[in-house]
């Protein structure tokens, strides 16, 4: 089933932003940079915001398919696209239905993004369907921390509380590779961090990811 309320966070967008600039800054540039080395062919980049990632495609890419549907940040990715290395095409989409049909896509890439969808297990489904056979899913996503932990149960009460309405539907306690196997997709890779390094904000326990179909 597709959610097709628009996404409509000018506030958050400009938030967003500022505090994007400061991670860039501190080592996110980085992560982007690592997140994808070595994609080739079409990518499908879903909820790619203000663009942040299309700097760093790598030449061997021959087309970026940027997913974005808030309209502040579209009209940023736009401006983004055309100094990009790699062609993109920003297109005003939702993740619970992507634009692209059954295995067109050779790799996705899920950039701190399933937290914020409405329905993270039909964006999972979404994404196992566009990915061709043998295809593969780069994730860099903040992640719940164990069960059990204090901080877990910070999660669990802020998302409760007020998280997702300040944050543009942002929910610190998802997990998102598990919505990705859940979906028929097998983990490949997994390397767990904080971010910022040595945080313990209810957003700081990060994955970055390698799914393939
Ligand atoms: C935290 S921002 C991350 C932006 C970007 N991926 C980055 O790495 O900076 C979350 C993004 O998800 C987008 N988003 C929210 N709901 C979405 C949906 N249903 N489908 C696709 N993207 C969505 C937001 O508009 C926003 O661009």
């Amino acid at each position: 089933m597709t959610d097709d309320r628009p996404v409509h966070h000018p506030v958050f967008a400009r938030v967003y932003r500022a505090i994007a600039r400061v991670a860039e800054g501190r080592g996110l540039a980085e992560h982007r940079a690592a997140l994808l080395s070595g994609l080739s062919g079409t990518v499908l980049e879903v909820g790619a915001g203000d663009g942040a990632n299309l700097r760093h495609y790598p030449s061997s890419v021959t087309r970026v398919v940027a997913v974005e549907p808030e309209a502040s940040l579209r009209a940023r990715a736009l401006e983004a696209a055309r100094s990009a290395p790699v062609p993109v095409t920003v297109v005003d989409a939702v993740a619970d239905a992507l634009p692209l049909t059954d295995g067109e896509a050779d790799a996705v890439v899920l950039c701190l993004v399933l937290c914020s969808v409405p329905d993270p297990d039909q964006a999972a489904r979404e994404v196992a369907r566009v990915l061709r056979p043998g295809g593969e899913v780069r994730v860099l996503e903040h992640v719940a921390a164990a069960p059990g932990t204090r901080l877990r149960a910070v999660q669990e009460r802020v998302d409760r509380w007020f998280w997702p309405r300040l944050f543009g539907g942002c929910h610190t306690a998802r997990d998102p590779l598990g919505a990705l196997t859940a979906a028929g997709l097998s983990l490949a890779e997994e390397e767990h961090h904080r971010f910022p390094p040595g945080s313990a904000l209810p957003v700081s326990p990060h994955v970055r990811a390698r799914l393939t179909s």
